[in-house]
């Protein structure tokens, strides 16, 4: 056998015996609902499965078909992505279930999801060959990892990322195209682990060339990645009659369409506060009650908390609801902050 043929097949045996059963997933060699599969891989983006888990079920109850996700109000949408992080794969999915919904069937191929707002290679690939059964080349930072390590690339990331397809798709066949990149996922996420692969449990270990060299957990090399900047803001809570001031993010930025506090600009220096002062949403006997961390993917944010009482048009909100406002992490964070 050819040592793709050793490959594929050790990979495919083990995960018939041990693929994760995950809410979105069918059994090996079975296909999923594409509407299912595509709002699993949307979530999955950036995100752990245990976090997706909950937010997934939630969503398929709330709305079973992409014509109801479709015909839900946008800010139903943003409240029960919140929580979840990068908030700009909510008001993809949005629109993007809204075109779905205008065509008479959904797209069988990569280039139909790919044409979709926020789906990227990655997701129009893994949809093609988990809905689909296509053998699409399905390359994640999971499948990077296992593809350096196999291969032992020494090139480092980010320039390897085209070196690391190439061997990727090297191993991609028609038979089982789904079940081959979800083995990939499956191996990268629990034994080929970016700190302590456990070596002694991986089906591919008599191929793997970094194993063979003594320090799979070196790879795939890295390089040295800037430090992340740090930012300041403040958040107003105002209060009034036992309820809090809410805003909306404007659609475009971080956080963009969100519910929030009223806050200053973030920037790289802390601010006074007769700055803060000019943002805040009313006069008020403001005070300061605290501060809260956030990192992003590009900084960490660090932003003090102002408690004040005061009247100001908007959107009020009774304190008791605050943690189920629909607010993302770090303004659920600022705005419960004892
Ligand atoms: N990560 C992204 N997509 C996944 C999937 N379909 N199964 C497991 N992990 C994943």
């Amino acid at each position: 056998m050819s040592n793709k043929g050793a490959i594929r097949g050790a990979l495919l045996d083990w995960y018939d015996r041990h693929a994760r059963a995950l809410p979105w997933r069918a059994p090996p060699g079975a296909r999923a609902d594409p509407y299912a599969v595509w709002l699993s891989e949307i979530m999955l983006q950036q995100t752990t499965v245990a976090a997706v888990g909950p937010y997934f079920a939630a969503f398929l109850k709330a709305w079973p078909t992409v014509a109801d996700l479709a015909a839900a109000p946008r800010e139903d949408v943003l409240r029960a992505w919140a929580g979840l992080g990068y908030y700009s794969r909510a008001r993809n999915l949005h629109a993007a279930a809204q075109q779905l919904a205008a065509m008479a069937i959904l797209p069988a191929d990569e280039a139909g999801w790919r044409a979709l707002p926020g789906v990227g290679p990655y997701t129009a690939a893994a949809v093609a060959a988990i809905a689909f059964g296509l053998p699409t080349n399905v390359v994640d930072g999971n499948v990077e990892r296992v593809m350096a390590r196999l291969f032992a690339v020494e090139a480092p990331l980010p320039d390897a990322k085209a070196e690391l397809a190439r061997l990727a798709g090297g191993l991609v066949a028609d038979e089982r195209p789904g079940d081959w990149a979800q083995a990939l996922m499956d191996l990268g996420a629990t034994v080929c682990t970016p700190r302590k692969p456990r070596c002694g449990d991986c089906p591919l270990a008599f191929a793997c060339r970094a194993l063979a060299g003594g320090a799979p957990e070196t790879f795939p090399r890295k390089r040295a990645k800037p430090v992340r900047p740090e930012r300041h803001g403040v958040a107003f809570r105002l209060e009034h009659g036992g309820k809090v001031l809410l805003v909306r993010r404007p659609d475009s930025g971080l956080l963009g369409g969100m519910a929030a506090l009223p806050t200053t600009p973030w920037r790289e220096t802390p601010w006074t506060a007769e700055e803060a002062q000019a943002h805040a949403p009313a006069r008020a006997a403001w005070r300061v009650q605290g501060a809260v961390r956030h990192v992003f993917t590009h900084f960490a944010l660090m932003l003090e908390v102002w408690v004040g009482e005061g009247a100001a048009d908007g959107d009020w909100t009774p304190i008791a609801d605050l943690p189920r406002a629909g607010l993302p992490t770090v303004f659920r964070k600022a705005a419960t902050l004892a």
